[in-house]
């Protein structure tokens, strides 16, 4: 798009409150201040971030591994939009983004679903999305250039296999094993993945019930009135899978409150996903059993992506971020010296 047209369209959008809703932002300033720099855009590949909000450690660590990649010094311009939790604000962000004609938009889409418009948008004005955390379920592949993020259905599947064999390690595989689990945001991919992970390992054994699922949102206090909720309606419960580490210091808090143990020695097993810091200090503290790594380090990789854009190489189009799982066996006092997150 014509820089002047950006700039009026970009003007017209703030005097009709058009884009009032999102929080946008380069280097700490306004979306009226952004437009008005363009100029001094030169020189710079500018990138527009949509990112889901700030709901949780996890996604505070993959707020700031963008801040700290896509720098001046590296020779980018970062406009971060913090869509609060809501997909009409990262919808909003995108368009904001597209009047701009910013070189590249960075999607952390929310949920899966509904992409499909403000996608072609993009297309049509010329902007690169990349993909990254979540996915999106688009009609068209060739919306995106590329997705990059968790394998979020084999972390379920793994917590799966570690709770059967843990209990088989204590001699419990043939006992009745009540399961309860607080999901993450209902249509994210994070939620999707692990859920389904988890529920094709539930299959392979009978001796396992799910007695209630709820969404906890991702959150720590909604993560705690969930489990407070299942501790009213349940008083078997043998299994906690919390589908993030927030939600897991919420049930935690619920569990201890309602005068029950979890973890190590504990009445009630924890299986997390995350494995923040805070999450592994917990374990350490004897509170949460496993925990399945979801890395929050994308930008580095999504860094290498525009650089292949750039200089006009294809990309593949999914690409899986490396990660791993601890548990209380394990010797985590020296690895959380060690982790960034
Ligand atoms: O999409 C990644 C998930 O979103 C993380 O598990 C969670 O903590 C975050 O909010």
């Amino acid at each position: 798009m014509n820089r002047k047209i950006s700039i009026i369209l970009t003007i017209a959008m703030l005097l009709t409150g058009c884009c009032g809703c999102a929080k946008a932002a380069v280097s700490g300033q306004s979306s009226a201040g952004a437009s008005a720099q363009e100029d001094s855009n030169a020189g710079y590949i500018t990138v527009g971030f949509c990112q889901v909000g700030s709901e949780s450690d996890w996604r505070i660590a993959c707020s700031n591994s963008y801040k700290e990649e896509f720098t001046e010094v590296n020779g980018y311009r970062l406009l971060f939009a913090d869509g609060e939790g809501k997909q009409e604000n990262q919808i909003k962000s995108m368009r904001e983004f597209i009047l701009q004609d910013v070189d590249y938009i960075l999607l952390d889409p929310i949920v899966e679903t509904g992409w499909d418009a403000v996608l072609k948008e993009a297309k049509s004005a010329g902007i690169p999305v990349i993909i990254c955390d979540r996915e999106v379920k688009t009609e068209e592949d060739g919306l995106y250039e590329c997705w990059i993020g968790s394998d979020f259905e084999k972390e379920g599947r793994n917590a799966g296999k570690w709770l059967a064999d843990y209990l088989q390690s204590k001699g419990r595989d043939q006992e009745k094993i009540n399961i309860v689990t607080i999901q993450g945001t209902m249509g994210s991919s994070a939620q999707l993945g692990r859920t389904k992970g988890f529920g094709d390992v539930l299959k392979e054994h009978a001796n396992w019930t799910m007695l209630g699922q709820e969404s906890g949102d991702f959150t720590q206090a909604k993560g705690q009135e969930v489990m407070e909720d299942f501790l009213r309606k349940y008083h078997d419960i043998d299994v906690v899978i919390s589908e993030n580490d927030n939600m897991t210091f919420g049930a935690v808090n619920a569990i201890q409150a309602a005068g029950k143990t979890c973890g190590r020695n504990g009445d009630i097993v924890i299986i997390s996903f995350d494995a923040v810091k805070t999450a592994l200090q917990s374990m350490i503290d004897g509170n949460i059993n496993a925990d399945f790594e979801c890395n929050p380090l994308l930008a580095p990789l999504v860094e290498k992506d525009i650089e292949k854009l750039q200089a006009g190489e294809s990309l593949e189009k999914v690409q899986y971020i490396d990660e791993t799982y601890f548990d209380d066996t394990m010797d985590l006092k020296s690895l959380i010296t060690e982790r960034k997150y």
